[in-house]
């Protein structure tokens, strides 16, 4: 039988998942740096495409899973601090639906640099807001709930949505 996940596991692993998610941006986007750098359209795209990847299939499912557990269960006790951190997960949408668009004029470098300016908003802001869902989020939960919430929480997180999973 699995051994029950503690409060305090699923907190190491959450910031876990936060500092391996940070570095796979970090090494992403120093590989489109090093693209711009070289002037090098075929070796922006391939890093953009991995960038892209990144953000679709990582950094947004991992968005969309603190908003339907560890916000929700916030929410109630520090309502600004979840309004913002959401606020901030509206901007990296954004920033990821931007990127997308941008992948697409790699060809000139005007557009690499405007593609590399993107990449590097989202790497400054998703270090920030991970950096503070650490140190507020899940130790506001800690407190404030019951034992046993911030486990059940993050095993909620990664369930998939239904409308994920048809
Ligand atoms: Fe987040
Ligand atoms: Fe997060």
């Amino acid at each position: 039988m699995m051994p029950e996940l503690t409060d305090r596991a699923a907190q190491q692993r959450l910031e876990a998942h936060h500092a391996h998610l940070v570095a796979a941006v970090d090494g992403a986007v120093a590989e489109l740096d090093r693209a711009c750098l070289d002037d090098d359209p075929a070796a922006a795209a391939n890093a953009a495409v991995r960038f892209q990847i990144l953000l679709e299939e990582d950094i947004g499912p991992h968005a969309a899973g603190e908003e339907r557990s560890f916000y929700a269960a916030a929410e109630p006790l520090n309502g600004a601090l979840v309004r913002s951190l959401t606020e901030e997960h509206e901007l990296l949408r954004g920033l990821i639906r931007a990127c997308g668009r941008g992948s697409a004029d790699l060809g000139q470098r005007a557009g690499r640099l405007s593609h590399l300016g993107l990449a590097h908003e989202v790497r400054a802001l998703f270090r920030a807001h991970a950096h503070k869902e650490d140190a507020f989020v899940t130790p506001l939960l800690l407190r404030a709930m019951p034992a046993g919430t911030v486990a059940a929480l993050f095993v909620e997180m990664h369930a998939m949505p239904a409308a994920a999973q048809s």
